[in-house]
């Protein structure tokens, strides 16, 4: 896992005083919000007799500890020991590692590594998004996928396989498997790919979406961003259907994927079991497969790559000019 990065780790919108644990390559974070609202992330394992701090309480700015109460301020300093005699001086070393956090277009945001706040990298620019998606409805879903997070990214922004794992999809999209030449942009910490397709015939749901358009072209675009987030985005027509991806590490074999949906038609709450049931099916058809893939770091194995996976060798020259500079995190 790369260091010195922001990974996207949870919605903001889920995240309450209710202290939630997040797991990142087997390091345990909790996170929660303060009395202001505020995002705070600290280690999970409390400094007495490590405990997950997750299973505590928020009471005023302090996390207190499930076990025996010791409470720890916003900076992990415990400013508490309740066991504790008055008077009793509380050690230095009571105290857990704080990570900073930043929220930005729907998601929490956690640094992991060690450089100070002036040389940190900035978070991805999605101005198409910002700042409060306003053109669009959105909803949430998570899936889990039984592999390594850069196997899950280079799925996402591997564009040569959907006529072969979502063979509906390649139905309704008129999608000859040929690629063309791709031109991939660089964008902050990333890269972009821009395909164009025809629509062909639809059916269900999507054929009411496009109804009343007979023929017109459909575009889609792969992005990804430096260490764990990717978005698509799909356009037909003026309708545009979005999904901004955060990658979850959680083991090197296990990636929970939180997805924001992001919709500019049929705004209605009513739509979003059916935006989130597509999104879902397209995930479980590319895991079947992506679990099935060879378990080893990127790069070090023997793979062929053509010219229509210029997106995952831009992912995978970018994710090692990385790796060498900073050190590596494993389980
Ligand atoms: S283990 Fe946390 S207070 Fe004892
Ligand atoms: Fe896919």
């Amino acid at each position: 896992m790369l260091t010195n990065l922001w990974y996207a780790v949870e919605f903001s919108a889920v995240l309450a005083q209710q202290p939630r644990q997040i797991t990142l390559m087997g390091k345990e974070f909790v996170l929660y919000r303060d009395s202001q609202g505020k995002a705070i992330a600290l280690d999970n394992r409390c400094a007495h007799r490590s405990a997950a701090l997750a299973l505590g309480r928020v009471e005023g700015d302090c996390l207190h500890c499930p076990y025996h109460g010791w409470q720890y301020q916003a900076d992990g300093v415990c400013v508490n020991i309740p066991a504790n005699q008055l008077g009793m001086e509380i050690p230095k070393r009571a105290r857990v590692e704080p990570y900073p956090v930043q929220e930005q277009n729907g998601f929490i945001w956690l640094f992991v590594g060690d450089l100070p706040e002036s040389q940190r990298p900035s978070l991805p620019e999605l101005p198409q998004f910002a700042p409060n998606f306003t053109e669009w409805h959105q909803s949430i879903d998570e899936f889990c996928w039984n592999a390594n997070y850069s196997r899950v990214i280079e799925n996402n922004v591997d564009v040569s396989h959907p006529p072969f794992i979502h063979r509906k999809l390649g139905q309704r999209v008129n999608q000859d498997a040929t690629i063309q030449l791709l031109q991939v942009e660089p964008v902050q910490g990333g890269a972009s790919v821009t395909l164009t397709a025809k629509l062909a015939k639809l059916k269900g749901f999507w054929q009411m979406l496009v109804a009343q358009q007979e023929e017109f072209g459909s575009t889609r675009r792969h992005s990804f961003y430096l260490p764990n987030f990717t978005t698509l985005e799909l356009n037909f027509g003026k309708f545009k259907l979005a999904f901004l991806m955060a990658h979850v590490p959680v083991s090197e074999t296990v990636t929970v994927t939180k997805s924001i949906i992001l919709r500019n038609f049929f705004k209605c709450r009513l739509f979003d079991r059916s935006t989130n049931q597509f999104g879902r099916k397209l995930l479980r058809e590319d895991e079947a497969i992506v679990k099935t893939q060879v378990l080893q770091a990127i790069g070090t194995n023997r793979e062929l790559l053509v010219a229509s996976d210029a997106m995952i060798l831009a992912y995978r020259k970018l994710h090692k000019e990385h790796a060498d500079k900073y050190p590596t995190l494993h389980p």
